[in-house]
């Protein structure tokens, strides 16, 4: 049987041509996941996280290499069927033109599903946003709402993987317990793959049972409970802070 999810020898190349820049951001990048388990991805500022999960959507391309799901590589898939297995909830939320409801309807249309509005309203109540007029025109929307409403946009699609890019950086802690509550909760009752950027350790060692560190165009791969055996405090020091020598 096939792994869920294969990350094969992924490599991207840098824009930057001075001289101290490496050719890549990240190369030789492999990983497969055999079940949906709960990645935490983290690493220092530019080290290639959003990067990384943007080329997983195929919101961008990678320069080397191949990404399989279920078996079935991206160069042999349509972009639109992927993306519905495979969905992104970008570090700064954009919102399309038009009300709440018209961003929320909006991933239906696109991949020609029925509109669930029983699910919607309840996402958005259990993410403490049922005060929200749905008419509300989406741009007029704070960050932290505007942040929770994208990450509704794409569980409405019931992707089997779920790319989550500092979704909880401009949440209250109230907010964001909320966030991490019903995504474990999902996580559970959906069988869905997760891997979620965070500079927040506690929040790492909450939510995840797995965790990458990207950082000097690498990833390492840990299990959680080993990698968390280190106070919080030795492991910001090692792996958050910026590198003498990185990027
Ligand atoms: N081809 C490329 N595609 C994307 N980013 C590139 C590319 N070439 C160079 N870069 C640079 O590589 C870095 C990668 O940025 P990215 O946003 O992926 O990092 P990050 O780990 O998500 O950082 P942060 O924690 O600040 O969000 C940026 O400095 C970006 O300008
Ligand atoms: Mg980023």
């Amino acid at each position: 049987m096939s792994a869920l999810f294969e990350i094969h020898n992924l490599a991207k190349h840098n824009w930057d041509n001075g001289d101290q820049a490496s050719k890549y951001i990240f190369s030789q990048l492999s990983a497969e996941i055999t079940e949906p388990e709960r990645i935490a991805l983290i690493g220092a500022s530019g080290q290639g996280k959003s990067t990384l999960l943007r080329i997983l959507a195929l919101l961008d391309t990678p320069d080397e290499g191949d990404l399989l799901l279920d078996g079935a590589s991206y160069k042999n898939t349509n972009v639109r069927l992927w993306r519905m297995g495979v969905s992104y909830v970008a570090q700064q939320a954009v919102m399309l033109p038009g009300s709440v409801e018209d961003n929320l309807r909006m991933v239906s249309k696109l991949h020609g599903l029925a509109y669930d509005s029983v699910l919607a309203a309840q996402l958005l109540k259990q993410l403490g946003l049922d005060y929200l007029d749905l008419g509300k025109q989406a741009a007029d929307c704070s960050g932290g709402e505007k942040q929770r409403i994208s990450l509704i946009r794409s569980l409405l699609l019931r992707p089997r993987i779920l790319l989550l890019d500092e979704i909880t950086a401009s949440l209250d802690i109230n907010s964001t317990q909320k966030v991490e509550e019903l995504l474990m909760d999902w996580h559970l009752k959906e069988e869905t793959l997760l891997i979620w950027v965070t500079h927040d350790l506690e929040q790492a060692r909450r939510i995840s049972n797995r965790t990458w560190v990207m950082g000097r165009g690498e990833l390492q791969d840990h299990s959680s409970d080993s990698f968390f055996a280190e106070p919080v405090a030795v492991l910001a020091q090692k792996f958050i802070q910026p590198v003498k020598g990185s990027l």
